[in-house]
Formats: structure tokens, sequence, C-alpha cells
């Protein structure tokens, strides 16, 4: 049996792992290569911070395993999460594209193994993967949107009604049900809403109670998906 030569080999099994991300998924072996030999892979333990708010950087953060947390915070500790995000994502863009400082801060829920594109390789990549260009702004498009729907959110609605709206967003479909298998302590979940703890621990007993989602210790199950926008 021929085997590729050693380098080649670890090059090959980095752009599979690239494949995996959706951001990638559209790009062909050789733009993918181009990628693999300017990034470089970095890991972090668990509650590791990877960036911080108003901090000067420039580099993108590829996820290729774990999961981090985006969030802004205040002095007094108080912290808004933006964002949580799995392997196959990306962070870190807008320092990269426009060289400012951080507009959040990121930390690693789990052990996690990022590739991390400098600016400069990234004007390398997009010399030789044009491409690429075209999927950064697709995907800062849909953060927009996001946010636009975010926004929405807290401005219009009630905290019931966002507590019940963010479970319909992290739920997926599992099995036929949507399950929210994140793992979230209510603190997470009222640090996503802009609540208190004790606020959503009520809101969750009471939707429990009424029979519109489960609560199980790993998961909430969404059993009624007209979840009530209030009270
Ligand atoms: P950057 O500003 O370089 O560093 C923090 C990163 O958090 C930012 O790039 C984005 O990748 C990410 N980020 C900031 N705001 C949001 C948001 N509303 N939704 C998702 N990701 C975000």
């Amino acid at each position: 049996m021929t085997s590729l030569p050693p380098r080649k080999a670890a090059i090959g099994e980095r752009t599979q792992a690239l494949k995996a991300v959706p951001f990638f998924t559209q790009m062909n072996d050789q733009e993918l290569d181009v990628i693999r030999s300017v990034a470089v892979e970095k890991s972090y333990p668990k509650h590791a911070v990877v960036l911080t708010e108003g901090e000067i950087g420039d580099s993108l953060y590829m996820i290729e395993s774990g999961r981090v947390k985006i969030f802004i915070g205040d002095e007094e500790g108080r912290e808004i999460i933006l964002k949580l995000l799995g392997a196959g994502h990306f962070f870190g863009e807008m320092s990269m594209i426009d060289q400012q400082p951080r507009s959040a801060s990121v930390t690693t829920l789990e052990p996690s193994t990022f590739l991390i594109l400098s600016h400069q390789a990234f004007e390398h990549c997009l010399e030789r993967a044009p491409r690429m260009a075209n999927m950064v702004l697709r995907v800062l498009a849909q953060r927009v949107r996001e946010a636009d729907r975010k926004i929405g959110t807290l401005a219009l609605m009630d905290v019931y009604g966002r507590v019940a709206s963010t479970l319909l967003e992290l739920a997926v479909n599992t099995n036929g049900k949507l399950v929210v298998s994140e793992k979230l302590s209510q603190q997470d979940l009222a640090n996503m809403v802009g609540a208190s703890r004790e606020m959503v621990n009520r809101i969750l007993k009471d939707l429990s109670d009424r029979g519109f989602i489960a609560v199980e210790s790993k998961s909430i199950t969404i059993i009624n998906r007209e979840l009530p926008p209030s009270l």
C-alpha cells in the first residue's frame, strides 16, 4: 500500500478538517491547501480567554474543535452573550478586516483548537483563493441579520418572549424533536437575554409547568413551539 509523504498527508488531513467548516465547504482542495499553508494551529484549555474586547488584534480564528462564547461585558462583571459558536465557524474577522480593536471578548467553553489567519495571511489567501472574500462577506451579512433580529427582540419583547425566542433559536431538530442541547446554565441564558438568573429560572419553570418545554439535566425539549410571547 502506498502512502503520501508525511507533510503532504498532514496537509491533506487538515484540508479534510477544514472541509467540515461551513464557511469552507464550497472551496476546492487547492484553495483549502492555500489557507492551511499560511494558518497557524493553536489549542486552548476550557475557560481560556482567546480575545479581549477593546484589545488590538488582526487575526481570524477558525474553530477546528471545541466551543466558544462571544460576549461583551462591563466593569462590574456583567455580560451579554452575543453568540455561542462551535466547530466549523469562525470569529475575529472584524479586527482582521479593519484592524480596529476587538468588538467583543471570546472565551472557550471547552478545550478548543483553532486555525488562526493573520491579516497578512488572509491577504495572501485572497490573492490565491479570491472566492474567500465573498464567503467572508456572506457570513458578515448573516451576522448583521442575526444582530438585527436580536435588536428587535430586545427592543420589542419582554423577558418572557426573549427567553422563548432564544430557546427556539438554539433548538436543533433531533430525531424529530426540537432540542436545546447546548450546555447552558441559567446564568448563560440570562446573559443571552439581558435578564437576571432568578427571572430566567421563574420563566423556565412556568414554561415547563404549562407544558411548553421539558427541562432535563442536560437539555431542554420544546414540546409546543408556539411558545407564549408573554405571561
Ligand atoms: P472581532 O471584533 O475581531 O473580535 C470579536 C469577534 O466577535 C468579532 O470580531 C466577531 O467575530 C465576533 N462577534 C462580534 N459581534 C458578534 C455578533 N453580534 N454575533 C456573532 N459574532 C460576533
